[in-house]
């Protein structure tokens, strides 16, 4: 009887992801709802052929250089991937893979709820309800900020950009976005690109942060940034926390220069800035752009794709 390919899955995946891993490998699976460890990692790895790991796990180059040479394919439960260091990676000749697109529509669906969500006051409305402090209709109460028609200003319009573009026209908003080039997305031809952010930045009633985490968007949006915005803005992140500065951005939220924000993603997640939780103009979410079924599970087939094909000898299908 041949020997199925060991795999390491830092997570409990999905049970569908689960059922296929286990049938075609050899699975060693993160028995705890907690993320692993550093040395989980290495210590579970040792004599692992490949690893299914999620974006809580940082492989720096440090943990990198600790793997078992055993192990030929990393392929991360993301699409993002500023939690591996893809040089330190590479160069141990490990292939490695993600899983973009089919978390594109989840995403920019969170995107728009933290719009609505943060504009509309949701989340100090839903408190004055689950507190019993509504006790009438109110004509001046709960007043947010009507999203139709305004400019929304996109910050990286990749696959997740374009996808929050396309959703908010259907709210008649104008978009603009900066990117490193100009896209050509059909239905988007009335978009305004802007080669420089400043420009973004002066229109940005709405900013919609949808790039990567890189070391140049480190803190992209920080005091100077928003003071290019618009007063009153509304600020919205899906992508990753650290490409805002946290104390900016409360600062900006409590003297009104921002009306409110939306966030998904938070710098030093499950951690975050606890200041947000003293403003009642913040509409906030713990990491869940993805988080569908849908999804979830197809994130995990992408992983196992990515997988499959690498150890039938043919080129990953979703590499880095
Ligand atoms: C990703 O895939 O990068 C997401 O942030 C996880 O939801």
């Amino acid at each position: 009887m041949t020997q199925k390919t060991k795999i390491l899955a830092t997570r409990q995946f999905p049970q569908n992801v689960l059922d296929r891993l286990n049938r075609d490998y050899d699975a060693t699976v993160n028995p705890s709802l907690d993320p692993m460890s550093r040395d989980e990692i290495l210590t579970q790895s040792k004599g692992m052929d490949g690893i299914i790991c999620d974006p809580t796990c940082l492989f720096d180059p440090e943990l990198v250089a600790g793997l078992d040479d055993s192990v030929k394919i990393i392929t991360t439960f993301s699409v993002g991937y500023d939690h591996l260091n893809v040089d330190a990676i590479k160069a141990r000749g490990i292939a490695l893979g993600n899983t973009p697109d089919v978390l594109t529509d989840a995403t920019a669906d969170i995107a728009l709820l933290c719009m609505l969500g943060a504009s509309r006051m949701a989340y100090s409305a839903g408190q004055a309800l689950r507190r019993g402090d509504w006790t009438s209709w109110s004509p001046i109460e709960f007043l947010g900020t009507h999203i139709s028609g305004k400019k929304l200003a996109i910050l990286g319009m990749g696959r997740i950009g374009e996808a929050v573009a396309r959703r908010a026209k259907g709210f008649d908003m104008q978009i603009h976005y900066h990117n490193r080039r100009e896209v050509e997305a059909r239905g988007l031809e009335d978009a305004t690109y802007h080669a420089e952010l400043d420009s973004l930045l002066a229109e940005a009633e709405f900013l919609s942060v949808n790039c990567p985490l890189t070391p140049e968007t480190h803190h992209l949006i920080d005091e100077t940034a928003i003071t290019k915005m618009p007063d009153s803005a509304v600020l919205v992140n899906t992508a990753r926390g650290p490409i805002i500065d946290d104390e900016a951005v409360i600062n900006a939220l409590k003297s009104g220069k921002l009306a409110a924000a939306g966030l998904d993603v938070f710098e030093g997640e499950p951690n975050y800035n606890k200041g947000y939780l003293e403003l009642n103009n913040v509409f906030l979410l713990p990491h869940i752009g993805s988080a569908t079924h849908e999804t979830r599970d197809q994130m995990g087939f992408k992983c196992l794709d990515n997988l499959d094909a690498f150890f039938a000898g043919k080129p990953v299908p979703n590499p880095i």
